[in-house]
């Protein structure tokens, strides 16, 4: 476990580049957006560098693939959202060293219609995160299967953006819509906001139906798609029901190595 820092000091661990805030988004469920900020996270914090994940989906995924029990706490991000406890108080170590989360519980599903009326209300997780992001080098946020409120909210908060596609038929259905949002946030509440990489996963390698899929999505975001693909892995599927990161649970397996040398991707992409 890692100790856990005064959070909120401003001070930087690396003290130089900006702090990356990637929001992992796809309106299509289950192509393993919460697969992707569990293990990503992992990874990084392996590879030295600080990282925050805040799961902002009622689901709770993310929150319960770390191990953190969603249904036996009181406060989550919800609380932090709707200005009733400060973020530094929900931030939790876990079994891997620099990585920090900030859970979420079914507790979150009534913020996308209790925050309707509130003043700034796409930006709350902005204001959430403000005071505490220096304090780390990622902030990593996994979103719920929705362009809704809580997903414009990480848009808004975020510099970049993470599009896990799955390799299967109708891949490249809803991306549009999806880019819709995410020009709409861009042009009225975010300018900074990047397609930070397209991530190809659950690639079948005895599939032609996946590589077509790879080149059918490299022709439309080009350079964009991460030169790093995830196979599909029953590992990597078994880990969450152990509360553990790939990188713990089979750190020798595909699945670790292909979430490692992401990390090592999403570094060298600054
Ligand atoms: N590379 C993979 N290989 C095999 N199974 C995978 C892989 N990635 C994800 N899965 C499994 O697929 C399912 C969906 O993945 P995940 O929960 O990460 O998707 P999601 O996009 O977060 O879903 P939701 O939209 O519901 O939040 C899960 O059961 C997960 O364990
Ligand atoms: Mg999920």
């Amino acid at each position: 476990m890692s100790d856990i820092p005064v959070f909120g000091s401003g001070i930087r661990s690396d003290g130089s580049r900006p702090t990356r805030i990637l929001a992992v988004v796809n309106q299509k469920g289950g192509v393993g957006k919460s697969t992707t900020a569990v293990n990503l996270t992992a990874a990084l914090g392996d590879e030295g560098s600080r990282v925050l994940l805040v799961d902002l989906d009622p689901q709770g995924n993310a929150t319960s693939g770390y191990g953190l029990n969603k249904n036996q706490r009181k406060e989550c991000i919800y609380n932090a959202l709707l200005g009733k406890t400060p973020i530094t108080d929900l931030i939790e170590p876990v079994e891997v060293e620099n990585v920090f989360v900030v859970p979420a519980t079914i507790q979150l599903a009534g913020a996308e219609i209790e925050l309707v009326s509130a003043f700034s209300r796409e930006t709350k997780l902005k204001g959430v995160l403000a005071p505490i992001v220096d304090d780390f080098d990622y902030v990593i946020v996994d979103c719920p299967p929705s362009l809704g409120l809580l997903t414009v909210n990480a848009l808004s908060a975020a510099n970049g953006v993470i599009i896990p596609v799955q390799c299967e038929y109708y891949a490249l259905e809803g991306l549009s819509k999806l880019l819709e949002s995410f020009k709409l946030v861009k042009t009225h509440l975010n300018p900074g906001l990047e397609v930070f990489g397209v991530l190809m996963t659950m690639f079948d390698a005895r599939t032609n139906l996946s590589q077509q899929v790879v080149e059918e999505v490299k022709d439309f975001f080009d350079e964009c798609v991460f030169d790093t693909i995830i196979p599909r892995s029953v590992r990597l599927s078994e880990a969450p029901s152990f509360g553990r990161p790939i990188t713990l649970y089979d750190p020798h397996g595909r699945g670790a190595a292909a979430y490692r040398s992401l990390a090592k991707e999403v570094i060298s992409r600054g």
